[in-house]
């Protein structure tokens, strides 16, 4: 089926800013949309996010008279499902290295739905097309385990707390029952919030308490006594994005009043994982420094270290984090690649040397649930979703509950 129009409109992410909303349109009358998230921790090497020079609070009109005109004349008349050979039109038609010409927000828009266009001319669903798509080996997971934040700190809230993500991971496969132990785990994290610590507290950008201390244990304090009191209800690993670059300048880390070397902040964090047994630990070091990676994934043999702002979904950066032994897992999140061509070689290239994947949202998001499809696809090991609150995070895990039981029914 022929793509017969490309169009854009701007609407509002989780953060209210603006961002792009792309349709697809074939010539039998299908579509396909996606709505494009946008991170504040993002990593140096993403793909660039277009925004409106002029416009104040960044809007996105440039990006969107890009693909009104010269995207939709260079894909228009492209068989939908040539996804392969739609992503090389626009890297071409970008011709820069990392997209900021077109920018990253209109490719990995126009891709997605592209992707989606597709896969409603083939009336299949979005997670078999993407199977379909890719030669990605099988996993045996029946769901990816939930990444729940439940206290949100660095750039995703105006605290002193300088980690940015202290979450909890259900050690289950039903996204069904981790919805529920992380609602009752959140209810608990804001009643010990509000008793000992802050009687008011506001709610960062992934929907976690905004919790405002400076020491980086006190968080990992919380969820262990919560983790406790939920014993009998079933049980979950906690997890890090220390987001470390959001912290880092001139050599070292700051935490509040301390400057941290590199291998003090590796031993902070080294006791963290013995004492709370952390199931991943995610960023721990700044950006560029696959080095100090490799030393704390040595040290640490039983738990994932992830590459985020490390690997940026980029196949040849994840590739040199493979041959440094830098990670036992990586971030996947498609807008910081730009297409879903590239998403899914960086996924590929991940199982081919046993890596595990966590598929990512943003900091800021939209209701799209493209990633849900994308995680259960190819059973990768977990899916980060924030905490379950907000309409944005809710969306994808319900979508992920809906294709679950759908796959499971369908045996
Ligand atoms: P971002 O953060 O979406 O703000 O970049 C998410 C993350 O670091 O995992
Ligand atoms: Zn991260």
């Amino acid at each position: 089926m022929k793509i017969a129009s490309i169009s854009a409109e701007e609407i509002r992410d989780s953060r209210g800013n603006p961002t792009l909303y792309v349709t697809v349109s074939c010539e039998d009358g299908t579509k396909g949309s996606f709505a494009v998230p946008s991170g504040a921790s993002t990593g140096a090497t993403e793909a660039v996010e277009l925004r409106d020079e002029s416009a104040s609070g960044g809007h996105v009109l440039t990006a969107i008279r890009h693909i009104a005109t010269e995207v939709n004349d260079a894909l228009r008349g492209m068989e939908v499902a040539e996804q392969g050979k739609i992503d090389a039109a626009l890297i071409a038609l970008d011709g820069t290295e990392r997209k900021s010409r077109l920018g990253g927000n209109s490719t990995i828009g126009v891709s997605g739905a592209v992707c989606r266009a597709a896969a409603a001319s083939s009336g299949i669903e979005l997670y078999e097309y993407l199977r379909s798509l890719a030669d990605i080996p099988p996993s045996n997971r029946i769901a990816p385990f939930l990444y729940m934040n439940l206290i949100n700190g660095g750039m995703h809230a105006s605290t002193r707390l300088a980690f940015q993500e202290y979450l909890i991971v259900p050690q289950t496969e039903s996204p069904q029952e981790a919805l529920s132990m992380g609602v009752e785990a959140l209810r608990r994290v804001e009643e010990h919030v509000t008793n000992r610590h802050q009687g008011a507290w506001a709610i960062g950008d992934e929907g976690g308490v905004a919790l405002d201390v400076e020491d980086t244990e006190i968080p990992l304090r919380i969820l262990s006594e919560v983790r406790d009191s939920l014993k009998n209800q079933g049980s979950f690993e906690i997890a890090l994005d220390i987001a470390a670059s959001s912290f880092w300048s001139d050599g070292s880390y700051r935490i509040g009043e301390h400057t941290l070397s590199s291998e003090e902040l590796g031993a902070k964090i080294a006791e963290y994982a013995a004492t709370y047994d952390l199931f991943s630990i995610e960023d721990p070091f700044e950006e560029q420094d696959f080095e100090a990676f490799a030393g704390l994934q040595a040290a640490l043999p039983d738990t994932r270290i992830v590459g985020d702002d490390l690997t940026t979904t980029n196949a040849w950066r994840l590739q040199k984090a493979i041959d440094k032994r830098s990670i036992r897992a990586v971030i996947i999140k498609p807008n910081q690649i730009g297409t879903i061509s590239e998403t899914l070689e960086t996924m590929g290239l991940a199982r081919k040397h046993g890596i595990d994947c966590i598929v990512s949202h943003r900091s800021g998001e939209t209701m799209d649930t493209f990633i849900a499809d994308l995680a259960f696809a190819f059973g990768t090991l977990g899916i980060k979703v924030g905490a379950p609150r907000t309409k944005e995070r809710m969306a994808k895990i319900e979508r992920l509950i809906e294709i679950a039981s759908a796959d499971t029914e369908a045996g």
